[in-house]
């Protein structure tokens, strides 16, 4: 089995959909082996969109980012990683598809309610960044 990490972001935390979100990841057959609820620190959010440092919405995203609390999740499941970016639809929720994440609950382009990893070895630097070993229970 693979895993993948995820952030529920900020507009959809506001909105109090973070049970929502969870039902789409569960129903797509991801399970949640790892969650928390935490506000970001600015260092944090920098950190982990740096591959996007030198885009002229970096700034926008970090703001974003730290706006609200932010739920972080360890998802695991056959082919996770490609699995959950199917189902979290693409970045731009006006060319999501039906039953996506970002079709059902995204504001926008900047605004869209998920982050999930884009390959093994993101997943994996990425969950380092937010879980210790112990944290994870598959
Ligand atoms: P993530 O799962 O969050 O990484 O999204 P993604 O992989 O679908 O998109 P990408 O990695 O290309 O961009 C990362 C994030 O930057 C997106 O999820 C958006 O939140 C944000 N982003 C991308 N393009 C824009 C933009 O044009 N404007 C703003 N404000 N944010 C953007
Ligand atoms: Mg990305």
């Amino acid at each position: 089995l693979e895993r993948t990490f995820s952030i529920i972001k900020p507009d959809a935390t506001k909105r109090n959909l973070t049970g929502s979100v969870n039902a789409v990841i569960e129903k797509a057959g991801l399970r949640i082996v790892a969650q928390k609820r935490i506000q970001m620190t600015r260092q944090q959010a920098e950190t982990f969109y740096g591959v996007h440092k030198d885009r002229p919405f970096f700034g926008e995203l970090v703001d974003f980012m730290i706006s609200a609390p932010v739920v972080v999740q360890v998802l695991e499941g056959e082919n996770a990683i490609a699995k959950y970016r199917e189902v979290m639809g693409a970045t731009n929720p006006a060319n999501a598809a039906e039953g996506t994440i970002r079709k059902l609950f995204a504001n926008s382009v900047g605004e869209n309610s998920v982050h999930g990893s884009d390959a093994p070895e993101t997943a994996a630097v990425e969950i380092a960044q937010f879980f210790a070993g112990n944290e994870i229970v598959g």
